[in-house]
């Protein structure tokens, strides 16, 4: 008999735990089912949503000096690759990539991805590993004499817990080997007012990004979440920093999820997300047991960072 859980059942009992905590949490991974997907697409085109745009700007804009960091035969590494989207603006202006991985958990549009990429980059070898990279994960042996280089955009490091965030630079530190590095986007603390913006936008496009985890939940393990009955709000939480995601309860009610029964009350919140902002000096003390941050490039504003680390 097998104890590994189908992805329905680790997800219900990821449910039932997070609404039977004194403060209601749902993990922000279930955000992104299809629906899901294309909202945080639309949201990376809002004016107020600064991290994508600013991200993009920094890679284009430094393609050359990065080059000259990250080496001249290189394989290039990315956990959660999803759409790739970022990448491409490395595989278009680094002639220096040999080798491009790609690690998602969806194996059926990690596969889609790559063949579209192999079209693109007929000179790229493109070998997609299909895994949950938070788990320590092994790598095909492939083109032993170039540098591995992980890239890890997006700043997904800030939906990382503080705590786990440095179980995730361990598994990283080792995949890339002494000889590697890390090319890694981060979002900077700024102006409580813009980052609070960027996560309210006024044309409602988080808010139902918000709303539709419980769609997708609903569907997933028939639970009975009512959006309608909840309000989207993200708020700045200073200490240690983040901006918290949350939905809170119109009006007293109660949530069936499998056989257990939840309740909510009015005002009472359930926690979607956590999107960590650093500054330059927390990100370097983070990182130093097993990286060193060898440069930093920002925007004209300091909202957003790309960082080219080194294994110690
Ligand atoms: C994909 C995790 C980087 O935290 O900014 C966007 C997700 N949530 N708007 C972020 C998100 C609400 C996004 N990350």
């Amino acid at each position: 008999m097998s104890n590994v859980l189908s992805p329905q059942e680790t997800m219900l009992q990821e449910v039932l735990h997070g609404m039977s905590l004194k403060q209601k949490s749902l993990p922000s991974k279930y955000f992104y089912d299809q629906r899901g997907s294309e909202l945080f697409d639309e949201i990376t085109k809002l004016d107020e949503y600064y991290p994508t745009r600013t991200e993009r700007k920094i890679l284009s804009e430094n393609l050359v000096e990065m080059s000259s960091y990250l080496g001249d035969k290189i394989q290039l590494i990315e956990p959660g690759s999803g759409s790739s989207e970022k990448t491409r603006i490395l595989l278009s202006g680094l002639d220096s990539i040999c080798c491009y991985i790609p690690i998602d958990i969806s194996g059926d549009y990690l596969n889609m991805v790559a063949e579209d990429l192999r079209n693109e980059y007929p000179t790229i070898d493109i070998q997609p590993l299909v895994t949950d990279y938070t788990r320590s994960f092994r790598l095909p042996e492939i083109h032993s004499n170039s540098r591995k280089i992980v890239f890890f955009p997006g700043s997904t490091i800030g939906n990382f817990k503080r705590k786990t965030v440095t179980r995730f630079f361990e598994v990283v530190s080792e995949i890339a080997g002494k000889e590697g590095g890390m090319l890694i986007g981060v979002d900077l603390k700024k102006d409580v007012n813009v980052l609070e913006a960027a996560y309210n936008d006024s044309r409602g496009i988080t808010a139902e990004f918000n709303k539709n985890m419980l769609r997708h939940l609903n569907r997933e393990i028939g639970s009975d979440f009512n959006p309608d009955l909840f309000e989207h709000h993200s708020v700045w939480v200073d200490d240690p920093g983040q901006i918290e995601m949350r939905l809170i309860a119109k009006e007293d009610h109660k949530i069936n999820v499998a056989e257990e029964i939840f309740e909510i009350s009015e005002g009472e919140y359930i926690h979607t997300e956590n999107s960590h902002k650093y500054s330059l000096e927390e990100f370097e003390e983070i990182v130093s047991p097993w990286f060193k941050v060898v440069k930093v490039w920002t925007d004209e504003s300091d909202y957003f960072s790309v960082q080219y680390l080194e294994p110690r």
